[in-house]
């Protein structure tokens, strides 16, 4: 639920533009109310803002009013949600306030194939009786060809039509995370905003997409061109659900777990780089570490960061995405985000090496944790530069305002950069060519 308070509205700084206009004013409306229009996340602490000098005439008024909007982000992190740990899913299904809480279930066909999880959940969820099931489980398909095209959000729209949905139903999402944004692209534009619990079945899903505050699908052939802003409902990370994973798809998340620890703690990235190989080989005490960690670093991001909708110019949390979101269509999504992912870090390792002076020693570690992990370090369709290097104007346009890309000094030492230096690129990329023969200074 979302709720927006209108905080201090008595403190804020209202000024009569003029005594007439203040002397005739009913309301608010003829005041003038200074706030920052620029940037409202720059805006101080109080709620005051400034227009632009100038800006306003006589037959003119502004009010701009600073406010915030609370959220409740809910994870639950469980063994078997469909087993013992039912009740968990069933904690955050608020019955509604005029009878059961419908629920809408939508699951990944392979992922409901693969293993029970799914029909054991559809049925206790069918028989609890604060719970309104509204149909059968709605299989779609996953992988990336679900946010290729409408088809999967135009089913979801149906569905909640049909079914009468309102916004204090729920959609159930399980699936992985290209599945999780499709669904959750549906969920947050039907009524502007359906609620939505997401039980991500890969570790990337997990560790990752699953908590964030994003939804989207792909357009005109690039990545996440259409989607929204919007808070999950709840998020529950089961550990059984990433059973019938394939060793592939496993392997391919914990690129974000390498990516998200070493922006924000070398202990954590030490850790890994100390568990790849048992990470890679299924150890699951180890592996759900790993995502937990990823996860919890992710979600403090979000909560604590205090940009979680990304209003500012960074997006620390996107290392390595500029470089992986235009290799994912140019392969004709045949490289999955996760792999993408891992070779983007490690050319923005490099390249933070050659401009920023990161340690050499450490981006050979980065690249044996990925190597370890079994990810790809190299894809042919790195070259041309060129077709590569249209990733960054796209990658801008996706923010906003002028290009900014995260690279770093060191482990847990993140700094924005403004431009990108295209023949140290280059070289970034060529020395990840080479990364199989040993690295010189
Ligand atoms: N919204 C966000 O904040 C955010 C963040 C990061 C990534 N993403 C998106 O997430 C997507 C990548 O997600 P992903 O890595 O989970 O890949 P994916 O969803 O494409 O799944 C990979 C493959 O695994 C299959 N699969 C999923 N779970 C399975 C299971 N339990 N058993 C068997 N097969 C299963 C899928 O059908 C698919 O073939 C990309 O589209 C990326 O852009 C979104
Ligand atoms: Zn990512």
């Amino acid at each position: 639920m979302v709720v927006a308070r209108l905080e201090g509205f008595d403190a804020l700084m209202l000024r009569p533009r003029d005594s007439k206009s203040s002397a005739s004013a009913p309301n608010i409306l003829a005041k003038e109310l200074v706030i920052s229009q620029n940037d409202p996340l720059d805006a101080g602490t109080d709620n005051t803002v400034n227009t632009v000098p100038g800006s306003l005439t006589d037959n003119s008024t502004a009010v701009d009013i600073k406010f915030s909007v609370p959220f409740v982000h809910r994870l639950r992190t469980t063994r078997h949600v469909a087993g013992a740990d039912f009740p968990t899913l069933l904690g955050v299904l608020t019955p509604g306030s005029v009878g059961p809480a419908k629920v809408l279930l939508v699951a990944e066909r392979p992922v409901a194939d693969a293993a029970g999880h799914v029909a054991e959940l559809a049925r206790r969820l069918g028989e609890c009786p604060d719970i309104e099931l509204v149909r059968d489980v709605l299989l779609v398909s996953g992988g990336e060809d679900v946010k290729n095209d409408l088809s999967c959000v135009e089913e979801i729209l149906n569905q909640i039509n049909s079914y009468d949905l309102d916004r204090r139903s729920y959609v159930i999402a399980i699936g992985g995370g290209a599945m999780l944004d499709a669904v959750g692209y549906a969920a947050a534009i039907a009524h502007r905003g359906v609620r939505l619990v997401r039980l991500p079945t890969t570790t990337l899903a997990q560790g990752d997409s699953g908590v964030g505050v994003k939804n989207a699908i792909n357009y005109f052939g690039k990545k996440n061109w259409v989607g929204t802003f919007s808070v999950p409902w709840a998020v529950i990370n089961d550990a059984s659900l990433l059973e019938s994973l394939s060793d592939r798809d496993f392997c391919s998340g914990f690129s974000e777990s390498v990516k998200v620890t070493l922006l924000k703690s070398r202990d954590e990235f030490d850790w890994l780089c100390d568990n790849a190989d048992r990470i890679r080989n299924r150890e699951m005490s180890l592996a759900t570490r790993a995502i937990a960690t990823s996860c919890e670093l992710h979600l403090r991001h979000i909560t604590e960061g205090g940009d979680p909708f990304e209003m500012l110019e960074a997006r620390p949390l996107d290392f390595g995405h500029w470089s992986a979101h235009k290799l994912e269509p140019i392969t004709d999504f045949q490289v999955r985000h996760g792999e993408a992912v891992g070779i983007g870090v490690a050319i923005d390792c490099f390249y933070s090496h050659l401009k920023l002076g990161f340690p050499l020693s450490d981006v050979q570690r980065v690249c044996d944790c990925l190597s370890r992990l079994g990810l790809p370090l190299w894809h042919q369709a790195l070259s041309p530069l060129d077709r590569l290097l249209a990733g960054l104007e796209e990658f801008r346009q996706h923010l906003g305002g002028r290009l900014t890309i995260t690279m770093l000094r060191g482990v847990g030492e993140p700094v924005d950069v403004h431009e990108i230096d295209t023949p140290t690129m280059a070289k970034a990329i060529e020395m990840l060519h080479h990364v199989g023969q040993p690295l010189r200074g």
